[in-house]
């Protein structure tokens, strides 16, 4: 469920706001806007979906480390899945419990592994293994195939089994991970990767390791067409795996990203030109690909609309929607049929949650853009400034 619609009134709302009025209350553009009921919906639809299992929602802070949010979903009582040093210092900044965060990815830092190895005493660990399930995804976005660079191979396993095994003292092997890919639609790719986990859990518990935890890792995708086709929700996803996890008394943990966070935001522009180039129409707007990279980096599809009606003689053509850097590549929709609209009117990216102001660049000196949620009586605050000029001038200080 969308927290983002459009009313018969052919007006954008959120939460009860109209988008356009909540454009005209901010003090710049384009920026972010979230909706923090839905932020909540969406953990709620996670809790409910792992009654009666052992486990740990791990957000997956890449998605988004906007502070405030994080905060939002600690109190949630989220954990916290982190990539990196500064993402391991945030996640201690939102006050989320060390013992509820996960810290995985390839090539860690040596100092970054020894800050994390601070927060626990004798360090828990998982193995992540790579199980070779293809997620179906574009390949930028797959993790869990055996070509790429992530997780453990079979032939390796044992090296790092008895790796532990060496130093009882430092590392007490919990259990074991994997994370196949992003943006998938089908369980089916979760429920083979949970069986194969489970043999992999079966023999290293045959060497005398107490694991108790399955990573089944994040991944599930979203409805970013607004298609009306069905997706797999958490539910789906939790109980294809339910019985394999009960079968072995295991723990769960889940660590999503995406599905958490994307549909809970728009990004929001203005429109401040309407131009055709050979057979090409195109809408002009103020963000780009530096504020939201996805379909630049990846093609990706994220619904556009209008925040507000179009009169009813407005042409509907064929648009792609660009922005103002220097780059072909810069566009954030390809032929879209959208109403023609005029210099200054409203225009949205759906589902900009996840994987676009954390990807977001300077390029072209475009200054990261400000992030406002919308809370649940119905008042929009700022959670995050616009960066601006003078920050970037603060970088060359006293050199
Ligand atoms: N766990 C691990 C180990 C991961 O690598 C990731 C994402 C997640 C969890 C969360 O996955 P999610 O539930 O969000 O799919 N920038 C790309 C997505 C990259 C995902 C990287 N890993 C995009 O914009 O589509």
């Amino acid at each position: 469920q969308h927290c983002f619609t459009k009313s018969t009134d052919g007006f954008l709302y959120c939460e009860g706001l109209k988008v356009q009025d909540v454009m005209e209350s901010v003090d710049r553009r384009p920026f972010y806007l979230y909706s923090k009921p839905q932020i909540t919906r969406n953990v709620e639809a996670y809790r409910d979906a792992l009654e009666g299992l052992r486990s740990i929602i791990g957000y997956a802070i890449k998605a988004n480390n906007n502070l405030k949010i994080l905060e939002h979903l600690r109190q949630l009582g989220c954990g916290a899945v982190l990539v990196s040093g500064n993402e391991l210092r945030l996640a201690l900044r939102a006050g989320f419990d060390p013992t509820r965060c996960i810290f995985n990815g390839n090539g860690k830092l040596f100092e970054d592994l020894v800050l994390a190895a601070q927060e626990g005493k004798r360090i828990n660990v998982l193995l992540r293994i790579n199980p070779d399930v293809d997620p179906q995804v574009h390949p930028y976005v797959a993790t869990g195939n055996k070509n790429s660079k992530f997780g453990i191979r079979n032939e390796k396993l044992q090296w790092f089994l008895d790796v532990v095994k060496e130093h009882p003292n430092e590392l007490k092997l919990v259990g074991a991970h994997c994370h196949l890919g992003s943006t998938i639609t089908k369980v089916d790719i979760f429920r083979d990767a949970a069986a194969l986990m489970v043999n992999y859990i079966d023999e290293i518990r045959a060497q005398g390791f107490e694991v108790d935890y399955l990573n089944i890792g994040g991944g599930l995708g979203i409805d970013y067409y607004h298609s009306g086709a069905v997706l797999p929700s958490p539910r789906d996803l939790i109980d294809t795996v339910r019985g394999t996890v009960l079968s072995r008394d295991l723990n769960l943990i889940i660590e999503p990203g995406r599905s958490l966070i994307a549909n809970t935001c728009c990004f929001v522009n203005r429109v401040t030109g309407v131009k055709t180039n050979g057979t090409k129409n195109f809408i002009v707007i103020d963000g780009s690909m530096a504020e939201l990279i996805r379909p630049s980096l990846y093609g990706a599809y994220q619904h556009i609309e209008l925040v507000s009606p179009a009169p009813a003689d407005a042409e509907i053509s064929t648009f792609d929607v660009v922005g103002p850097v220097c780059e072909s590549a810069d566009f954030l929709g390809k032929d879209r049929e959208l109403p023609t609209p005029a210099k200054g009117d409203g225009l949205i990216v759906h589902d900009a949650g996840a994987y676009c102001m954390s990807m977001a660049s300077t390029y072209n000196l475009k200054m990261r853009p400000p992030e406002f949620w919308i809370e649940e009586g119905g008042s929009v605050a700022k959670i995050r400034h616009g960066e601006t000029f003078e920050d970037h001038i603060r970088f060359f200080d006293g050199l």
